[in-house]
């Protein structure tokens, strides 16, 4: 029998989990920099209500109907030689691409964890400060230890299985994630009330000037990537979700404390970095290089450094175990394989296919490949997963499930277990048009829409 979720909180702390990550603390906060605040963050939430929410009912729905992870859902579903299995193989190889990757900026914070322990700020200028982590990117052998470490964590959580490793490490990791962040906005709010100020002017005062069309889109398309869309992680935790259980009111939380996050995130950054005469668009170092200098300026500074990199540890580790879930899950519905099997086996693979991104700061690995991409291996990969196959993933799914899945099917889903079965015709519509906002996107992407 395939296992399911002990309780509905272990399945929305689970999908939490996996939707906050990098993208809420490390991402977000940066690109709400760069467009200025304000009203990009306005734009945001309108992405993650009108397209983002829909589109997660509509992956679980679809998971939860077939009982079974992305390639066997679609067969099941649609039939065994339907097209749209091809939806499900793209989900499985975006989880080896974005596991690859993810686990080597995870293990960044956990290198940031051992640094707090071990003060090495002391008695350096920001300059210096900044260098650690050029000196870290540029390490081989840090990247592929931490690269190693991380994900050794994640294969021994998926290894426990369902109930007794995913949900019952989320129901542990996710309310200290919780904590912490929670902790860390207070801090702020005592340690630097200008800077809290400032924040909140820069996070909720629109500002039109800085706000481009290429700021709408790439709000759009984080929205996806925040929520874990488009490649079969919510189908796949949704197939462990049992029919009393209403998906919509499990959505609504999983968007929610996912977006609640993001907001927090931007409270407990912004702060430091504006009250400390930071300027917030610093792009991907605004974590690894800003954060630090400010920390070392703090009392207790080494201890706030601990918490903020623990939390973004924890962070990635509940994304990680969802990414590999979604490959471990295709192994065990396909081809019969027990999950310990499958779990090494799909855990060697990520570890082997996460090297050239580890090596990818040491400078000379596959120039070739940097002349030809014009980016380094880990930027290509982050690039490839986060713009492309996402996106288009996303547009797939909101596709099939708005056009294709039968309507009796989806009808009886959307109402098994759940209160808001009148409002199937707005969920409906809503991701029947949604696919329209993406193909913008997708247009824009590939150059066809100048904005
Ligand atoms: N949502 C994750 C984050 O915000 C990143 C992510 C994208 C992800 N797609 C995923 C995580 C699929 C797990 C599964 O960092």
């Amino acid at each position: 029998m395939r296992a399911h979720w002990g309780t509905r909180l272990g399945f929305i702390l689970a999908a939490a989990g996996s939707a906050i990550g990098l993208g809420n603390i490390w991402k977000f906060p940066y690109i709400t920099g760069e467009n200025g605040g304000g009203l990009f963050v306005l734009i945001y939430l309108g992405c993650v209500a009108v397209v983002g929410l829909p589109i997660m009912i509509a992956e679980i729905l679809i998971g939860r109907a077939a009982q079974s992870s992305p390639v066997s859902a679609y067969k099941r579903l649609s039939g065994e030689d339907s097209p749209w299995q091809a939806l499900g193989w793209l989900g499985v190889v975006c989880a080896f691409v974005i596991l690859s990757y993810y686990s080597v900026v995870a293990g960044w914070s956990l290198n940031y964890i051992i640094l707090s322990l071990v003060d090495t700020t002391h008695g350096k200028t920001p300059d210096q400060i900044g260098g650690i982590f050029d000196t870290l990117y540029k390490s081989g052998s840090a990247n592929l230890l931490w690269h190693f470490v991380f994900l050794s964590l994640t294969v021994g959580i998926v290894y426990g299985g369902v109930q007794r490793g995913i949900e019952k490490a989320c129901r542990v990791l996710m309310p200290m994630l919780f904590v912490m962040v929670g902790a860390l906005v207070v801090y702020c709010l005592i340690e630097t009330p200008s800077g809290f100020a400032k924040a909140f002017g820069f996070i909720l005062e629109p500002d039109r000037e800085k706000l481009t069309p290429r700021g709408v889109l790439e709000a759009l398309g984080h929205s996806f990537f925040t929520l874990s869309l488009g490649m079969g992680a919510m189908l796949t935790y949704g197939s462990y979700m049992s029919k009393e259980d209403d998906i919509t009111r499990s959505s609504l939380w999983i968007v929610g404390l996912d977006t609640l996050i993001s907001m927090l995130a931007c409270f407990m950054i912004f702060p430091f970095v504006l009250g400390h005469g930071q300027v917030p668009a610093q792009g991907p170092g605004l974590v690894f290089k800003t954060l630090p200098i400010i920390f070392s300026t703090l009392p207790a500074g080494l201890l706030v450094s601990l918490v903020f990199f623990v939390l973004l540890a924890l962070a990635a580790l509940t994304s990680a175990i969802s990414l590999l879930e979604v490959s471990t899950s295709y192994f065990i519905d396909e081809h019969e394989w027990e999950r310990p099997k499958a779990v090494l086996v799909t855990g060697v693979i990520t570890l082997v296919l996460g090297v050239p991104s580890a090596l990818a700061g040491g400078g000379g690995m596959l120039p070739e490949w940097e002349a030809m991409f014009g980016m380094n291996f880990f930027d290509t990969f982050d690039y490839l997963a986060s713009n492309w196959l996402l996106t288009f993933g996303g547009f797939a799914t909101a596709i099939y499930a708005g056009w294709f899945l039968p309507d009796r099917l989806r009808r009886e889903e959307f109402a098994s277990g759940s209160r808001f079965g009148k409002l199937y015709p707005v969920w409906l519509w809503t991701l029947r048009v949604s696919p329209v906002a993406i193909l913008v996107v997708l247009l824009y992407k590939v150059g066809l829409l100048k904005v």
